[in-house]
């Protein structure tokens, strides 16, 4: 398994392309199953969970050509199951089963296992799968829906931590090609949901509503191919941001979008971090002194739960108490003791982390254990002194496209080691 070896302690400057969004561009490689047609997407990140789904929707029978950022992908015909050996390498591959109960009316998907960060249920997609219609039975850790005939209907999506993210994708593509409406209260108002509603409309659905909490479905008869371009990928993009200020430099974001960034930028001007937002893109600069802040992770537009570990990163740094509350995993705070590891004071007191910021860090092996919290050891490796390396970092390489080099562009001195 690769390392990162990180010299820290140079500033980042400069501007970084970002990336088009992972969590956007899975659901709708998904919807293309929908139809018998043609899709084409463009900027699409090249990244690892972007290949694993073009590999289980080959196996499911799709066509699908990999180009430069582009896909070409066509499910002519498409088998109804989705198998534990693919869907247990990413939990994400949870959002085919709205689109094959859309177009088959049937689907048996392996039930996705829970990972570092929690148990990752699927209840609610369930509970929307029934409430249009659907058989669902539980068997050898496969989920099988069936629904013969499918009818759109008011669904609650709100669970114990608000809105699902892939539970909303999930209902809305068996919806679409549902009879009749589907309203969905307290659906989930990520942009990606959006920019999948997007992608449906171009197809031929009704989808309306979608980015807010309530969102209608008229279905229709059939949905055909259509082309999109993938949103920027907000969580890249903040990660950037942060390891900017972290590191005293001044980087500009170039492609991402305000409007999917205001919780964060909202959080790093109340520390102290200057946000200018111009047409060459949103430059981030740290001010004299930074001050220790409270955040609370929400559904969006709160502040992500994908870049709290990245903000403890930075927030080790800042002289001061701040505390972090995860309000969406129950168990997302695996960094943090790899964290102590580089020399940061945390302690993690039920969900919350109680940061004592300032004291200076320095190189060590640390061990990467989910997509985010790597992201936040490279960030703290990259200001601790001497060298810091980051190991199994496959879990960046599933949701950042070339971080190396792009942190090399910005002038960090960082290098991939070949695993053993
Ligand atoms: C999506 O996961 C993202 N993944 C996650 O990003 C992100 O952290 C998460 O949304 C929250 O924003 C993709 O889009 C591929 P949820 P998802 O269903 O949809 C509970 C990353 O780093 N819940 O919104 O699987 C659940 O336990 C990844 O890019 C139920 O209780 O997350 C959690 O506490 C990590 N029942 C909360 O809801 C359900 O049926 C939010 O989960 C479903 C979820």
């Amino acid at each position: 398994m690769d390392s990162l070896l990180i010299e820290g302690g140079r500033p980042l400057n400069g501007v970084v392309q970002i990336s088009g969004a992972k969590n956007a561009v899975l659901p709708i490689m998904a919807a293309t199953l929908l139809t018998r047609e043609r899709c084409v997407i463009r900027n699409v990140p090249d990244l690892e969970d972007v290949r694993t789904m073009a590999q289980i929707l080959r196996t499911m029978g799709a066509a699908v050509q990999q180009g430069e950022g582009t896909l070409a992908m066509q499910a002519a015909s498409v088998s109804d199951k989705a198998d534990y050996e693919l869907v247990r390498k990413m939990r994400g591959s949870i959002c085919v089963l709205g689109p094959l109960l859309g177009r088959l009316r049937r689907a048996t998907v392996s039930i996705p296992g829970g990972c570092v960060i929690g148990m990752r249920p699927i209840d609610l997609h369930l509970k929307g799968m029934r409430a249009l219609g659907a058989k669902v039975q539980m068997q050898s850790g496969y989920v099988r829906v069936r629904g013969a005939k499918l009818a759109g209907a008011p669904i609650f999506l709100g669970g114990r931590a608000g809105p699902t993210v892939l539970g909303t994708a999930n209902v809305i593509m068996a919806a679409v090609l549902a009879e009749g409406q589907t309203t969905i209260e307290n659906a989930a108002c990520e942009p990606e949901v959006a920019d999948l509603a997007r992608f449906l409309n171009a197809m031929g659905a009704k989808v309306s509503g979608a980015g807010g909490p309530t969102v209608t479905v008229i279905g229709v008869k059939e949905l055909h191919g259509a082309e999109h371009e993938i949103i920027p990928d907000r969580i890249e993009a903040a990660t950037y941001a942060i390891a900017g200020v972290a590191t005293r430099g001044v980087v500009t974001l170039a492609g991402a979008r305000l409007d999917h960034l205001a919780a964060v930028v909202d959080k790093l001007r109340e520390m102290g971090v200057k946000v200018e937002s111009h047409a060459g893109g949103i430059t981030f600069q740290r001010g004299r002194s930074l001050r220790p802040v409270d955040i609370t992770t929400q559904p969006f537009p709160g502040f992500p739960t994908d870049m709290q570990a990245q903000m403890l990163a930075l927030l080790t740094l800042v002289p001061g108490i701040s505390i972090i509350t995860e309000r969406i995993f129950e168990a997302r705070f695996t960094h943090a003791a790899e964290l102590v590891r580089l020399g940061a004071d945390v302690a993690i007191e039920g969900p919350s982390a109680i940061v004592k910021g300032g004291s200076p860090l320095s190189g060590a092996q640390v061990m990467a254990s989910d997509l985010r919290a790597s992201a936040a050891l490279v960030i703290a490796g990259l200001v601790a002194k001497g060298i810091t390396q980051v190991n199994r970092i496959y879990h960046l390489d599933r949701g950042y496209e070339r971080m190396d080099d792009k942190l090399r562009s910005l002038g960090a001195r960082v290098k991939r080691e070949p695993g053993s």
